[in-house]
C-alpha cells in the first residue's frame, strides 16, 4: 500500500491510499430492471464479487447461474473487467452430482446455506442439514467452499443470541464432520463468531460487513427505529463491534471484505414490517477506509478487501490499484432502483473517504 500524508496534517493519518483492487465476497444484486441500477457500482470499485443467489426463484443450478451471470455481465455496463463469481443456494434436496456439474462449468465459486426462514428469500433454504450431508461430502471432495449464514431460526431462540447459538449447535459439528471442507461464516456480528474462526482450522474463514464495523445496535433503535440500519444477522452491542474490528485489523488472513450490500425499494423497508438489509455498495471502499481509519488501522485495509479474501479462495489478487482520497461526500437522498428507489447507508450524511476514479 502506497500513503502520502498531507503538509497541514499534523498527524501520521495519510490524506491518500492506494491499494490493490478490492473485491467483494459478499454482495447481493438482486435481479431483472434493478441490476443496471446496482451492479455498475461494485463493478467500478471490485474487480470480482460473490453473489448471493437468494432470489426468487433462488439460483441452485448451474445452469440458472449461467444465465444469472450473463444479466450481471450486461448490467455491468462500462466496467467490463468485473468478474461476477456465481454461487448456488443450497437446498435440501441440492444433488451431489450438482456440485460436480458447478465445479466442471467453471462459474461456481460456492456453494451458500441460509438456514431456511432465517433471512430474506430463505424460505427454500436448509431445514435440516443431515440431509444435506452427501452433497457436503461432494464439497469437501471437489474443493467447493461453504458460505453460512449463521443464524439458528427457532421462534424461541432470542434474536441477539441466534448467531452464538448456530455456532454451538450447527457450526461445530459441521466443521468437525468436514475438517477439511472450506467453510465462510459469513457477515459475523459477534466476539463469539471471530473467537470461532479465529481458533478453528485454516479451512474456516470469515467475511465482515463495513456495517458491521461502523455501527451497533443503538444505531438502529436509539432515538427512534431507523428501518434503513436494519439487517440480518442484526446489528450487536459495542463490546461485539469492537471484537469485530480487532479481527478486521489484525492482520489475520481469516477475515476479509464481503458487503453485504443488500438493496431493497425504499417502500419495502420504510413500512410495518420491513425487509432487512443495508445498502453500501455504492460506498463499500469508502466505508472500510473509514472504519479501518478509525481504528488507527489503514495500513491494515489492503489486506483485508484485496488480498485475505483471494488467498482464501485460491485466487490470484487483482493485478490494478485504486486510489482513496480523505474528502467529506455527502451521500444522495436516495438512488434509482429500476422504477423504484432505494435509500443508500448514511444517506444525506457524509462519508470521510473517497474513491478518485
Ligand atoms: O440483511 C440481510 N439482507 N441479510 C441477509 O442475510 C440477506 C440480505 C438480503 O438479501 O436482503
Ligand atoms: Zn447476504
Amino acid at each position: 500500500m502506497s500513503q502520502s500524508h498531507s503538509a497541514a496534517s499534523s498527524n501520521t493519518s495519510p490524506s491518500k491510499i492506494s491499494i490493490i483492487r478490492p473485491d467483494d465476497w459478499h454482495l447481493h444484486v438482486r435481479d431483472g430492471e434493478v441490476l443496471k441500477s446496482v451492479v455498475p457500482f461494485t463493478a467500478r470499485q471490485c474487480g470480482r464479487a460473490i453473489i448471493m443467489p437468494n432470489l426468487t426463484p433462488p439460483v441452485t443450478t448451474t445452469e440458472q447461474a449461467k444465465i444469472y451471470q450473463k444479466a450481471i455481465l450486461a448490467a455491468a455496463g462500462e466496467y467490463s473487467a468485473f468478474q461476477p463469481l456465481m454461487t448456488l443456494y443450497l437446498t435440501d434436496c441440492t444433488p451431489p452430482e450438482e456440485i460436480k456439474t458447478a465445479i466442471n462449468s467453471g462459474i461456481i465459486s460456492a456453494v451458500k446455506l441460509y438456514p431456511a426462514g432465517a433471512t430474506t428469500n430463505s424460505e427454500a433454504g436448509v431445514t435440516d442439514i443431515n440431509k444435506c450431508y452427501p452433497t457436503l461430502e461432494m464439497m469437501q471432495k471437489l474443493g467447493m467452499p461453504l458460505l453460512v449464514h449463521g443464524e439458528v431460526t427457532h421462534s424461541d431462540i432470542d434474536i441477539f443470541d441466534r448467531e452464538k447459538m448456530f455456532i454451538d449447535q450447527r457450526l461445530i459439528s459441521i466443521v468437525n464432520d468436514f475438517p477439511e471442507l472450506k467453510v465462510v461464516f459469513e457477515h459475523i456480528t459477534t466476539a463469539d463468531a471471530a473467537d470461532f474462526v479465529i481458533e478453528s482450522s485454516p479451512y474456516v474463514a470469515a467475511t465482515i460487513t463495513a456495517h458491521h464495523l461502523l455501527m451497533n445496535r443503538n444505531d438502529m433503535l436509539v432515538g427512534g427505529i431507523k428501518p434503513h440500519h436494519y439487517c440480518l444477522p442484526v446489528l450487536k452491542r459495542e463490546t461485539h463491534r469492537e471484537a469485530l474490528v480487532k479481527a478486521a485489523i489484525s492482520g489475520n488472513n481469516k477475515f476479509f471484505m464481503g458487503t453485504d450490500s443488500a438493496p431493497h425499494a425504499q417502500h419495502k423497508k420504510e413500512t410495518t414490517c420491513g425487509c432487512a438489509g443495508m445498502f453500501t455498495a455504492f460506498a463499500a471502499i469508502e466505508l472500510y477506509a473509514e472504519a479501518f481509519d478509525n481504528a488507527n488501522a489503514l495500513d491494515k485495509l489492503e489486506q483485508f478487501s484485496s488480498l485475505n479474501g483471494p488467498l482464501f479462495y485460491g485466487l490470484e489478487a487483482n493485478s490494478d490499484k485504486i486510489t482513496l482520497q480523505r474528502e467529506k461526500w455527502t451521500v444522495p437522498d436516495s438512488y434509482q432502483f429500476g422504477d423504484d428507489v432505494v435509500i443508500p447507508l448514511r444517506a444525506g450524511h457524509t462519508i470521510n473517504w473517497k474513491l478518485l476514479c
